[in-house]
């Protein structure tokens, strides 16, 4: 699929855009014709209980709701003091990114073209010097210089590159070697062979809510890893989102990812960013309506887009071009699937809430309100992390030895044991 940064003719423009650059990641259209719009349905309420660990929880936004809802929640501590460790490393690392060791193109045998973006192409290599235990495949994202610097984007390339060098998670890729030529530069990531949850939606049609469940799980470790590193990611969707051998998920493609903090750790003095950029479908209204810029609030926002479009296999706001997409964006116009569960449903009103204040990941409790959230009940966050949990899915090799064909159909993982 094919990435641009484009600049939106001035016709285009949806209303109050400024003069800021505008970059647009094109989304991959599903073929299904998805489902037609029937109204809301009202979110029907629930009580969840569970014998282990419990807490009383309030929906945040419904003041005049009375329920009190149980669910088991995620172990907050362990999750803290996580996060605290990587960000020291992440931190040290992103004063001093570390080099890789010197690699030059002939040194990786191009196998196949696994995407294609506005810069070049993304290839599956095979690194032909590689001996004993050492990995043999990778991915090569080559970027083309001159369409860099003509397209402005050269700060934008210089950071995804940093940030890869700096970046250390279970469900982000990892960077193993950089390098250049006179005409591209070459980012070679690790190969994560089983495909990107697109085209796993695409063949089939939607994911069940407990496949969602586990690979939002997963984004959402993601997402609070970038934020509590002071890292904005900005172009969430399927096609960045990759699966291993084992059914679990790296997320890829940091073009649009910004770092917001300054040297001091502080953020700059608004704390915001106003540059208009991600994928239409996915952008979150204060991206698209520039009056006070924004920050981390809109992978939130692209969360309630993904596991809608996981769940429905469409996204929320569509539209025959961006204008009215951004129209049915910035107006809150979408309907709930009638597949969804109330709590699905919920969750995801939380998170497409166009007023940031009210939106789930962005008020007081942060991201436990999304963690905490009676969909996720007793979902139990510490495996997934440790990805001790056997997935609910795998992906089926179609040619071990070779990896060349990456992995085809994603299949029932009998071993696994029903998320909820
Ligand atoms: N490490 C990887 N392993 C397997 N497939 C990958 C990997 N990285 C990327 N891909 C595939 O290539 C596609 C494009 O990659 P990526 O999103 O990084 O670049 P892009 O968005 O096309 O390019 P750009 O951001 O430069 O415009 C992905 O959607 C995915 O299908
Ligand atoms: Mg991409």
């Amino acid at each position: 699929m094919q990435k641009v940064y484009p600049q939106l003719k001035s016709s285009e423009k949806p209303k109050n855009l400024n003069s800021k650059p505008i970059q647009i990641s094109p989304k991959k259209s599903h073929t299904s014709s998805g489902e037609k719009n029937k109204s809301n349905q009202a979110f029907d309420k629930k009580t969840l209980t569970n014998k282990n660990k419990e807490t009383n929880l309030t929906n945040p936004n419904k003041n005049d709701e009375k329920e009190i809802r149980v669910v088991t929640v995620r172990n907050e501590l362990f999750f803290k003091d996580n996060l605290a460790l990587l960000k020291e490393q992440f931190q040290s690392k992103w004063k001093d990114p570390p080099t890789c060791p010197r690699v030059s193109d002939e040194e990786f045998d191009k196998l196949k073209v696994l995407g294609e973006g506005a810069f070049g192409k993304v290839y599956l290599v095979r690194h032909n010097k590689s001996h004993d235990n050492k990995v043999l495949f990778f991915a090569t994202k080559v970027l083309n210089k001159e369409f860099i610097i003509r397209s402005k984007c050269k700060d934008h390339v210089l950071t995804e590159k940093r940030i890869l060098q700096c970046i250390n998670f279970p469900f982000l890729v990892t960077l193993y070697y950089y390098y250049k030529d006179s005409l591209n530069l070459y980012l070679v990531t690790e190969f994560v062979e089983g495909g990107d949850l697109f085209k796993h939606i695409k063949k089939l049609r939607r994911f069940s809510e407990s496949q969602s469940k586990f690979y939002s799980a997963q984004v959402i470790l993601a997402i609070e890893y970038l934020h509590s590193n002071g890292l904005v990611y900005r172009d969430l969707k399927p096609e960045n989102i990759l699966l291993d051998q084992w059914g679990y998920l790296k997320m890829t493609d940091f073009g649009f990812a910004k770092y917001m903090l300054l040297h001091n750790n502080q953020t700059n003095s608004s704390g915001r960013t106003w540059t208009v950029c991600g994928t239409p479908e996915y952008m979150a209204p204060e991206i698209i309506v520039q009056n006070r810029g924004y920050d981390g609030s809109v992978d939130w926002w692209s969360l309630g887009v993904l596991i809608f479009e996981m769940c429905a296999g469409y996204t929320p706001f569509r539209g025959k071009e961006e204008k009215e997409i951004f129209r049915n964006i910035v107006g809150h116009s979408y309907t709930r699937s009638s597949r969804f569960s109330d709590d699905c449903a919920d969750l995801i009103e939380n998170l497409l809430q166009n007023d940031v204040r009210r939106r789930y990941g962005c008020l007081k409790n942060g991201v436990t309100d999304i963690t905490h959230h009676p969909w996720f009940y007793k979902l139990d966050w510490e495996s997934i992390n440790n990805k001790t949990f056997e997935a609910p899915y795998k992906p089926v090799k179609e040619d071990i030895k070779e990896k060349i064909e990456t992995i085809g159909e994603l299949k029932l993982n009998k071993d696994a044991k029903d998320i909820l």
